[in-house]
Formats: C-alpha cells, sequence, structure tokens
C-alpha cells in the first residue's frame, strides 16, 4: 500500500490549532485568545473593488507573478511605508504570506541545507524547510532580555551549511521587534556565508513604539534580503490570502516559474483587493491600528498588575508572550485555563523549544473581552 512520503508525514501538526480545536469542542462562554488573525472584517471599500472588479470580468487567471498594477502598489507601498525599494519586477504577488515563505524556503534552501530561526518562532518554517528537504534549527534567543534578536547567537550558529536565516519582525508569538544593528549584523553575516535573510514582515504595519522599517531597507546588503509581506494583518484581510515576496530579480523570477505547478497565480479578485486596500482610502486601517494599539496598553498595564505574571512588551502584531511564573508543562496550564476558567491561550511549546512554559496571548479581540480574559487569567493563575 502506497504511504505519504516522510517529508509530508513529517509535518507536525500546531498545538495554536489544538487548543483551538478543544475550544471549539468545549463550546459556551469562552474568551478566545489564541487566535492569531484580527477580529475586524476587511472595509467595505475592499469588498466593493473586489466584487466590481469580478462583474467586469477579473475572474481569469493572471500572469504568475500577478497584475502589473497589483506589483505596482505593493512595489510602491514597500517603498513609501517600510522604505523597500524594489521595482514591480522584482515583486511575486503570492497566495498569503505563507506562500511567499513557502516560496522563499524551497527557493533558497538546497536538501541538507539549514535553515536557522531564532527561537521563539512560528512553528510554520520548521515544516517549510522539511518540505525543501532542509534541516531547520532553533536558535535560543534569551528569555532575560524578553527574547530579543542577539546577533552573536544567530551568527554563531552559521555554518557553511546555512542557506538561509528567517528574522519575524514584529515576532509571532513574542512581539518583539527586532534591533536594528542586531538585524544588520545577521545580513551581513548571512552575506558572508552567502545565504539569504527572509525577512518576515506580514506584522510590520502593526508596529507601535517606533518607525516600522522594513529590514532591507536599513542594511546595506539588500541584496541578501527577501521580504516577505501580506495584505492579512495589517488590513483585516487573512481570507482573501493575498501576500508578496520581493527579492533580487533572479530570485523573483525562479519563483515566479515554479509556482506554475502549485498555485500558478494568487487569486485575480484576491488581487483586486489588495489594489484597493494598498492604494485606496487608509482611514479605515487607520481606525483598526489605533485599536490595536489602545490593546497593547491594556495588555501592558493588566499584566503588570497581575502578581507573578510577566511578558517582554509587545512592541508590534498583536501577541504577549507570557511567563505565568508557573512550573508546570504550558499546556496543562492552557487547558486548565480554558477548563476552569473559560479563557483560551496557546502554549509557548507550539513555537518551538525555546520558551515551553510561555503562553501566547493575542490581543486581536475588544477592549471588554480583554478585560474579561485578564480577569479570568487572574483567578486562575491564583487558583492553579
Ligand atoms: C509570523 C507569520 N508569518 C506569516 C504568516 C502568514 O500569514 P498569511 O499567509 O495570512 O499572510 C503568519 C500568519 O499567522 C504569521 O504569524
Amino acid at each position: 500500500m502506497p504511504t505519504p512520503t516522510d517529508r509530508v508525514r513529517r509535518a507536525e501538526r500546531s498545538r495554536i490549532r489544538v487548543m483551538f480545536d478543544l475550544a471549539q469542542r468545549h463550546g459556551g462562554d469562552l474568551v478566545r485568545l489564541e487566535v492569531g488573525e484580527p477580529d475586524f472584517d476587511t472595509p467595505a471599500h475592499v469588498i466593493d473593488a473586489a466584487a466590481s472588479a469580478a462583474r467586469d470580468g477579473a475572474t481569469h487567471y493572471t500572469s504568475n507573478a500577478g497584475l502589473p498594477a497589483c506589483r505596482r502598489a505593493i512595489s510602491d507601498t514597500l517603498a513609501a511605508e517600510y522604505g523597500v525599494e524594489h521595482d514591480p519586477d522584482e515583486v511575486v504577488v503570492t497566495v498569503g504570506g505563507m506562500e511567499a515563505l513557502h516560496l522563499a524556503v524551497l527557493a533558497a534552501v538546497s536538501p541538507g541545507e539549514e535553515l536557522l530561526v531564532p527561537g521563539p518562532t512560528w512553528p510554520n518554517y520548521k515544516t517549510q524547510a522539511t518540505l525543501a528537504d532542509g534541516r531547520f534549527r532553533e536558535v535560543p534567543m534569551p528569555a532575560e532580555t524578553g527574547f530579543a534578536l542577539d546577533a552573536d547567537r544567530v551568527i554563531d550558529a552559521m555554518s557553511d551549511d546555512t542557506a538561509a536565516v528567517v528574522l519575524t519582525t514584529p515576532s509571532n508569538p513574542t512581539g518583539r521587534v527586532f534591533d536594528r544593528d542586531e538585524c544588520r549584523a545577521v545580513v551581513e553575516a548571512a552575506a558572508d556565508h552567502d545565504a539569504y535573510v527572509i525577512a518576515d514582515e506580514v506584522y510590520l504595519g502593526l508596529t507601535y513604539d517606533g518607525p516600522a522599517q522594513g529590514i532591507a531597507a536599513y542594511t546595506g546588503r539588500p541584496d541578501h534580503v527577501l521580504t516577505v509581506g501580506s495584505c492579512s494583518k495589517r488590513y483585516a484581510m487573512t481570507g482573501w490570502r493575498l501576500g508578496w515576496l520581493a527579492g533580487d530579480r533572479e530570485m523573483i523570477d525562479a519563483v515566479a516559474t515554479v509556482r506554475e505547478s502549485t498555485t500558478a497565480c494568487a487569486s485575480s479578485v484576491a488581487q483586486h483587493a489588495a489594489i484597493a486596500a494598498l492604494t485606496g482610502p487608509q482611514e479605515p486601517f487607520e481606525e483598526m491600528y489605533r485599536a490595536f494599539e489602545e490593546r497593547r496598553d491594556l495588555v501592558v498595564d493588566r499584566v503588570d498588575a497581575i502578581d507573578g505574571l510577566s511578558a517582554p512588551r509587545p512592541e508590534g502584531a498583536f501577541y504577549a508572550f507570557l511567563d505565568p511564573g508557573i512550573d508546570a508543562p504550558a499546556i496543562e496550564v492552557a487547558k486548565y485555563l480554558l477548563r476552569e476558567h473559560g479563557v483560551v491561550l496557546a502554549p509557548g511549546d507550539g513555537f518551538g523549544d525555546t520558551a515551553p512554559g510561555r503562553l501566547r496571548l493575542s490581543f486581536a479581540n475588544s477592549v471588554d473581552r480583554l478585560e474579561e480574559g485578564f480577569d479570568r487569567i487572574e483567578a486562575g493563575l491564583a487558583e492553579y
């Protein structure tokens, strides 16, 4: 009987999903703080633009790399908002940031080569390395500095086998924004090793404590950076599946060719939605941004006020990586909080091996629900 290949079977199920499924089965009045997507719907002008494009015939394949107007809108946005300069033909429109990452890893990592990622880390990079027959290596960042990027640790882990390093900033799960000098040092070392830095910047539009600049904007070696972005988080468009990969021309041409055999192109309707989101009125997105900022401040205050609880200050994205100060596996604590107190968090062991005792809280939820969630966390931790 034929069986699935090792590379497919080795893909692990996300622990975030485990809690999601438990919460679905449990039902009742739960405060769901494990989810990684904005609680806002896509603004109306984006939906209208997509609907009228579809009515006007935008129902066909586009070129592999995407509609020229969409590539142009992404190129302009990268330059204007994040200082990252790429011609439209150095941009490929992808099926979410997810496909951009998958293509980047596939194109940068040869079989047996290493993909380095500072931990704690979003789990999907590991699966993507496995699918490329590469080797995934997590390099733990220090808890004492709130998992700030420590370039020396990453550089020490590099070898001739290193094909790429992923830098996720702002970070999922910690909410940290990596220091520029540290990022710059990693890019320079990667360039010396003839490797790429894959800059996962899908949360860059949600940066709260300073300017949101892309890594490619402030390194001397932008040719060694592959920039991944997405409409999902900043524009509340997770379901449209629209992202991008920007990089050197040779790489972009190669991935545009190979994706002909997987997704062929991003949805034409979603590309029209992206053009509207990137070039149309920005007020609805600014409102969402301000809501996230307000919630971030609430999270910082509530974490500070709860005995024994701590977290690195979330500087971006919509996550706080809680240290519950309890000596027990996070999955047990998460299940207990769900069962006994009706609040759902994602356990830290879903984000690599660096910080298994932590709990990720998503503040993509209303102020009222967040207050209620923190009341429940406070009661639960006091009782555990
Ligand atoms: C760190 C990180 N990168 C990439 C993605 C992919 O997002 P999308 O494919 O919706 O653009 C996510 C989604 O949660 C993420 O958290």
